[in-house]
């Protein structure tokens, strides 16, 4: 069993529930008549989980109310650029749209299996991946995908499909495969029953274009590109636009791009110009945005893995201004969520 546990204070409650920073003393009075939090220890405040949020949300009056979605939203993060904050940005999101009331499912697709290290999964151990449930698509093979699926934060409805080396064979395997860019889409389809429980569906993608990232991406309502304010950005975001041109030949459909800032740095000029180049450059193009909310450089999310632990900054500080800022993108994210859905 995990010891990550998901309790947070009533100022985080306020942020995810809509009241915002100065509206603790509306959520109290909200929740005098909820059955929401519990007291962890004696002598300690009161504290709150991703149920109590969405009992919050799916009550009269809630000035940020939980969205029904029909099916899953599925995400891809993915950037044609190693080393970009994707797995940290993907990591954040997934914690705050879980502690303000979704079931959240993250999906590893990195052999390098980052996302999984930073919740704790030991990928040496024999564990399933989406690997697996693809291969198995490739032999004609059911496996059990929900056995694959671990929480590895208490109390938060939070799964997670982890990574682990053998995704390379994975990847080499679908190379010879034929129409190998609609397996994920296959697998999302083949265990469906088990995947429909969620709310959204966030995919992990390694840097490199390989024939399961392609795929992944593939299989996802939206590309949440996170891009580094930095030189070589924009131009890598050429190779993004290449990528899903080819994407809409091979399928005709065309999927939208949301580009992620990060790392913005008020004493770095050309992190701000940087981020200026990039909403010109994307000004005017229909299915292409820029969220509003900029994440910043901050070594708090570099040293995430080291704050009491291996774990997230926003299990850790959901109430710093980067905490914040996940908090913000998290809700941009859900506004983008119902859009894309009713476009199915
Ligand atoms: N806003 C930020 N401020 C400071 N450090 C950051 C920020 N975002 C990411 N980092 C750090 O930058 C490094 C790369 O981030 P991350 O692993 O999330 O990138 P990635 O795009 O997933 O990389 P890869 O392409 O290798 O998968 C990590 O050490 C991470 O902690
Ligand atoms: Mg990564």
């Amino acid at each position: 069993m995990s010891s990550r546990s998901a309790y947070f204070k009533r100022r985080a409650l306020s942020l995810l529930t809509g009241y915002g920073v100065d509206g603790e003393q509306r959520l109290a009075r909200h929740i005098n008549k909820l059955d929401v939090g519990k007291f962890p220890s004696e002598n300690s405040n009161k504290a709150y989980t991703g149920q109590d949020a969405r009992i919050i949300r799916e009550s009269p009056g809630c000035p940020w109310p939980l969205v029904r979605l029909d099916e899953p939203e599925v995400l891809a993060f993915f950037y044609s650029k190693g080393g970009v904050g994707k797995t940290t940005i993907c990591a954040n999101v997934g914690v705050a749209l879980a502690m303000s009331g979704y079931k959240v499912l993250m999906i590893d697709v990195d052999p390098q299996a980052s996302l999984s290290l930073l919740f704790d999964i030991d990928v040496e151990q024999d564990i399933l991946t989406i690997g697996d449930a693809i291969e198995g698509l490739l032999i004609g093979k059911n496996v059990d995908l929900g056995a694959a699926i671990q929480y590895p934060i208490q109390a938060l409805d939070l799964g997670l499909i982890p990574a682990d080396q053998r995704l390379v064979r994975t990847d080499m395997m679908m190379v010879q495969a034929q129409y190998r860019e609609q397996l994920f889409t296959k697998v999302l389809r083949r265990y469906q029953d088990v995947l429909s429980q969620f709310d959204f569906i966030l995919i992990d993608t390694p840097p490199s274009v390989s024939s399961l990232s392609f795929s992944a991406v593939a299989s996802s309502d939206r590309i949440l590109a996170v891009v580094e304010l930095a030189n070589m950005a924009v131009k890598a975001s050429g190779n993004l636009f290449a990528l899903v041109a080819e994407l809409e030949e091979g399928s005709g459909k065309r999927l939208p791009i949301t580009f992620i800032p990060n790392m913005l740095h008020g004493g770095k000029q050309y992190t701000r110009e940087t981020l200026e180049a990039i909403r010109a450059s994307v000004a005017g193009i229909s299915d292409v945005s820029v969220t509003s909310t900029v994440i910043p450089e901050y070594i708090g999310l570099a040293r995430q893995k080291y704050l009491g632990g291996q774990c997230t900054l926003m299990e850790q500080q959901p109430t710093s201004p980067v905490g914040i800022k996940m908090i913000e993108l998290a809700q941009e994210i859900e506004a983008i969520a119902v859009i894309d859905q009713g476009e199915k």
